[in-house]
């Protein structure tokens, strides 16, 4: 809850000032997608090609946060909300550091979503939808996740038992059915291009 004798403190080292430092400008960039979409694989090839360009990032991948960070949350709604409520204003703090944050979370729900965009400011936050039929994703199936939900043994899994809001107007979105992950790639970078360069 927030606490009315609690008041933010501006220190003076600024995001401004550390974009500065680090010659970039700090961005959010948030894949969202069903299980199997491809967010982790097109999140970590994004993160690589940045690095190698000299950018300084950090990558938020659900299946990782939620081992530490979020480790005590599920996959109800309102745990699904959580986890993406946490996740918002940890991207907002990376976003202070002045460092490129990129996320891969389902991130099922729109006002998750538009809360992450609100925490990270105006042009500071691309959306990726990775628009993946569900037959795809589920014939992938790499962790073996859609078997069992349709067996029931898991519960509440996305596109099968929990839903899934499609975003409205994303930065981008990319069906990873029909285009191969090098190319996805080369769109991503050249839609943040011109914003984490530093002027
Ligand atoms: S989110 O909905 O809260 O954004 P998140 O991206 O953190 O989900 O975690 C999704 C990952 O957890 C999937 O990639 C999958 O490996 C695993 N998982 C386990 N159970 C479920 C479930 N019921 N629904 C979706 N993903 C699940």
């Amino acid at each position: 809850m927030v606490n009315g004798q609690i008041f933010p403190f501006e220190h003076s080292v600024t995001k401004e000032r550390r974009e500065q430092l680090l010659r970039q400008k700090a961005v959010a960039v948030w894949f969202t997608g069903l299980s199997g979409s491809g967010k982790s694989t097109i999140a970590g090839m994004l993160e690589k090609k940045l690095y190698e360009k000299g950018y300084k990032t950090i990558l938020l991948d659900g299946d990782n946060i939620r081992h530490g960070l979020n480790s005590d949350l599920g996959f109800t709604d309102s745990d699904r909300v959580e986890n993406i409520r946490r996740v918002a204003e940890v991207t907002g703090l990376f976003l202070n550091a002045g460092l490129i944050v990129i996320t891969a979370f389902i991130s099922p729900f729109r006002s998750g979503r538009e809360m992450a965009r609100k925490i990270a400011g105006p042009g500071r936050f691309f959306e990726i939808f990775l628009d993946t039929p569900p037959e795809v994703c589920e014939s992938r199936d790499t962790k073996g996740l859609y078997k069992k939900a349709q067996s029931g043994e898991i519960k509440h899994f996305t596109g099968i038992s929990s839903p899934y809001e499609n975003p409205l107007q994303p930065e981008l979105r990319v069906n990873t059915a029909e285009v191969k992950p090098d190319a996805i790639l080369e769109s991503v970078f050249q839609r943040i291009e011109l914003s984490i360069r530093f002027t």
